[in-house]
């Protein structure tokens, strides 16, 4: 009866033992044959001369693993010398507008393998106390990455702030600056939506919009509320325009990155002088967000934090309508300088 036992045990040990054996095998050969259809990633034109056409590991892989200790700080100076590893200016900057969809743009940027993000906003242009710093600080902000890969920051600030497109063009001149835009009115709302939140969280009462939007004594828009000026693209852009040639920019439809992300992606990525890399593949959309989020293997996928897609409040229709009305000559101007003509109310 015993030995009946044992031997009933040891059977159904070996069949749990081969499930296991043969899933790892399938997860292995899944995730390989993944990096062979995200091949190596060879960067052309502006981004400098590249002799070898190849990174030296399977780039992907390398950007969820190993570099992701080397910007612990879990790796010895050794390592990183070893893995040719460098800390880059940016080639890129995503440089605003802020509540455009910023966040969600570096990060679908990252999915490509020759480009490496800078996760936190750095706010070194835009802060005197850290422009004070130097450029080597801001360099030593940046994350680890190959030679060949293009790192890329984001701080949406500096779109707005005077002082910033001259010290960026003091680092460098000809770098590539990405711009992502949302219809105006509606960014104006959601840039409100955060402070609101802000405010609850800390037990604060707050203005309405409508109350903060429009100047009660003259009963026209408010330009004086900064989620209002940040709005007046045209006017920001302007300030740029003294430093850098239209050529350097590159405007991202926010609104169409959110309902149709691949399209706006693939014209960044031709922006960049980047081999197209990102697919369909790597977004999908989920219902319970309702938003895109990221999928960068079988293993590996996530959405953005849930502080990207609040609820909006409800906004009273005459104050859109006057908004809209205000920001409209803005906008055909903001069309007719970048020549990306966007359907805007
Ligand atoms: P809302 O919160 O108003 O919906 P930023 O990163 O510049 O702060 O922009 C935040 C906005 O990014 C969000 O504004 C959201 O609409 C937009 N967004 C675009 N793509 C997104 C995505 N895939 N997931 C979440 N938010 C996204």
């Amino acid at each position: 009866m015993l030995f009946k036992q044992q031997a009933w045990l040891r059977q159904k040990l070996l069949v749990l033992g081969s499930l296991a054996v043969g899933s790892l095998l399938y997860l292995v050969a899944r995730v390989g044959s993944l990096d062979r259809l995200q091949p190596i990633c060879p960067i052309e034109g502006r981004f400098g001369a590249r002799g070898q056409a190849e990174f030296p590991l399977r780039a992907l892989q390398f950007k969820r693993g190993l570099l992701h200790e080397f910007r612990k700080g879990n790796s010895s100076k050794e390592q990183v010398r070893l893995h040719d590893l460098v800390q880059q200016l940016p080639k890129a900057i995503i440089i605003g507008v802020r509540k455009g969809g910023t966040r969600a743009l570096l990060e679908m940027l990252n999915l490509h393998p020759a480009v490496v993000k800078a996760s936190q906003e750095i706010h070194f242009f835009d802060n005197d106390e850290n422009y004070a710093k130097g450029i080597e600080w801001y360099r030593k902000k940046m994350p680890f990455s190959y030679p060949q890969q293009i790192t890329i920051e984001k701080s949406p600030a500096y779109f707005i702030t005077e002082e910033v497109p001259e010290r960026i063009y003091k680092m460098n001149s000809s770098i590539k600056l990405l711009i992502i835009v949302r219809e105006p009115t509606t960014r104006a709302i959601s840039d409100y939506t955060q402070v609101l939140e802000g405010k609850e969280r800390k037990n604060k009462t707050y203005y309405k919009f409508e109350k903060l939007a429009i100047d009660p004594n003259t009963c026209e828009v408010n330009t004086k509320y900064k989620a209002v000026r940040t709005s007046i693209y045209t006017k920001h852009l302007e300030r740029w325009l003294k430093y850098f040639p239209i050529e350097q920019f590159h405007i991202v439809d926010g609104d169409r990155l959110i309902m149709e992300p691949l399209p706006e992606l693939q014209l960044v990525e031709k922006f960049l002088n980047l081999p197209p890399r990102i697919s369909q593949y790597n977004l999908y959309f989920n219902a319970t967000r309702g938003f895109y989020c990221l999928r960068f293997n079988i293993i590996f996928n996530k959405c953005l934090a849930g502080s990207k897609g609040r609820i909006h409040p409800e906004v009273d229709p005459s104050v859109i309508t006057k908004l809209r009305k205000f920001f409209h000559p803005f906008n055909q101007k903001f069309y007719q300088i970048t020549g990306r003509t966007l359907n805007w109310p």
